[in-house]
């Protein structure tokens, strides 16, 4: 393998025998190649895109660089999993985990940290009392054969050559290709050992993916990867133009979940987690087909038996599932809306940068994180309101952090005179 040869090719459209280029990365994870050759290979596929058969030569080449898990082998039964793309407010795995091992189907998983202007589910479970992320894969195994359910973080172990190029990919503007994201997600995934998977691909203004266009070429690829590794995918394309639920911010996220479970919570989240925990039980095996598991579902969220999934999950894990013991910020400072009319966008790419800036997410991946502050959006796209109602709240350190959020906040959202009605779920691909 000519490192030089394998990048002239791809910068001039050519295609990569995939021996080259599983070679070309298991040598890059082995710190053989230099990370000016693997800056150059990722610049010249940004511009030529891979093929579906260079994309899973990538992603097969990152599950080898490090070790894999066989959940399904472990535990003996087909296991489930759900993945989403990266969005602002996105608690979904935090209620969705609790509600399928309620319905009876195993739910173990591995989790990220934030990235960018997207929360990471850890971040957010770390803002309960005594939680831990760190188990090893014998304790998650263990949990989700004893409870149905465990959420850990990732072991550095997996899919190492991902860890590497991801950040390589951070600082040379190229995370933004979709066989690249696709690699980068099917490999944790596939690595991770699931039978089955649900991916959230979230489009919009908030997310990686601005256009259904895009946003589909995404889920069509991570769709073949898993298909081609033996994994069932169903794929939601859901919309990110403007925050998930009502807040961004740890443990206000987590009230959010935990409202959700115990069967209150927005309704747009609500129909996202209904959405995602049904398709994740036609999945399982439990033989229920849609209408079946949508019905199981709804039902464990009225009947108690979600809250308490959640409640013996968060128990396993060392934490304290009362909602009244999360952190709280200092200053609540509620956001008047400026006029009379319809919310036409609470753009969830502003209202991230506000809640980074009152130090909910991290600039550097070693900063600390504030996980008592946010954001909450009382009122959402298509909500009516007037002048001097409650659009938003804002939940800060101090008065000053408060203060300054508040005219970013207030210019992230758009009032007009007429709805402008728009459907969570844009579309689902099976
Ligand atoms: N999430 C990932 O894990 N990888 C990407 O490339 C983008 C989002």
């Amino acid at each position: 393998m000519h490192a030089v040869e394998l990048i002239e090719r791809k910068r001039n459209g050519g295609e990569i025998p995939a021996a080259e280029l599983r070679e070309f990365i298991a040598a890059y994870a082995r710190d053989e190649v230099p990370d000016y050759q693997a800056a150059a290979l990722l610049m010249a596929v940004w511009f030529r895109g891979l093929s579906a058969s260079e994309t899973f030569a990538l992603t097969e080449a990152m599950v080898a660089s490090g070790e894999t898990v066989d959940l399904a082998a472990q535990l003996g039964r087909r296991v489930v999993d759900k993945h989403s793309t990266g969005g602002v407010g996105d608690k979904t795995t935090i209620a969705v985990g609790p509600v399928v091992a309620a319905c009876g189907a195993p739910f173990g998983k591995m989790s990220g940290r934030g990235l960018g202007h997207t929360g990471g589910t850890l971040d957010k479970l770390e803002s309960i009392p005594g939680f831990r992320v760190e188990l090893s894969t014998e304790e998650l195994v263990g949990q989700v054969r004893e409870i149905g359910i465990a959420v850990a973080g990732q072991s550095a172990d997996l899919v190492p050559a991902d860890r590497k190029l991801y950040a390589l990919r951070d600082v040379t503007a190229t995370i933004d290709e979709v066989s690249l994201i696709a690699a980068s997600i099917m490999s944790k995934k596939i690595a991770g050992g699931a039978s089955a998977l649900v991916l959230d691909v979230k489009v919009g203004e908030g997310a990686f993916m601005r256009t259904q266009e895009d946003a589909r070429r995404l889920a069509e690829a991570m769709r073949g990867l898993g298909e081609e590794a033996g994994m069932d995918v169903v794929c939601l394309l859901t919309d990110m133009d403007q925050p998930l639920g009502q807040t961004v911010g740890n443990a206000l996220e987590v009230r959010e979940a935990y409202d959700t479970v115990a069967g209150g919570g927005p309704a747009d989240f609500r129909e996202l987690v209904v959405a995602a925990a049904t398709q994740l039980l036609a999945l399982s095996d439990l033989e229920l087909d849609e209408d079946g598991a949508r019905k199981r579902v709804t039902a464990s969220l009225g009947d108690g038996s979600a809250l308490a999934a959640y409640e013996r999950w968060i128990r396993a894990q060392g934490g304290d599932p009362d909602p009244a013991l999360l952190p709280r910020a200092a200053v609540v400072r509620r956001l008047p809306a400026p006029a009379t009319g319809f919310v036409r966008g609470a753009r969830a790419r502003e209202v991230a940068a506000v809640a980074m800036a009152l130090g909910a997410g991290r600039e550097r991946k070693e900063d600390p994180i504030d996980h008592a502050v946010g954001v909450v959006c009382r009122a959402k796209h298509g909500d009516h309101v007037e002048r001097g109602e409650p659009l938003a709240e804002i939940h800060a350190r101090d008065e000053a952090a408060a203060e300054s959020a508040a005219a970013a906040l207030l210019s992230a959202y758009e009032i007009g005179d007429e709805p402008d009605p728009r459907p969570l779920v844009l579309d689902v691909i099976r």
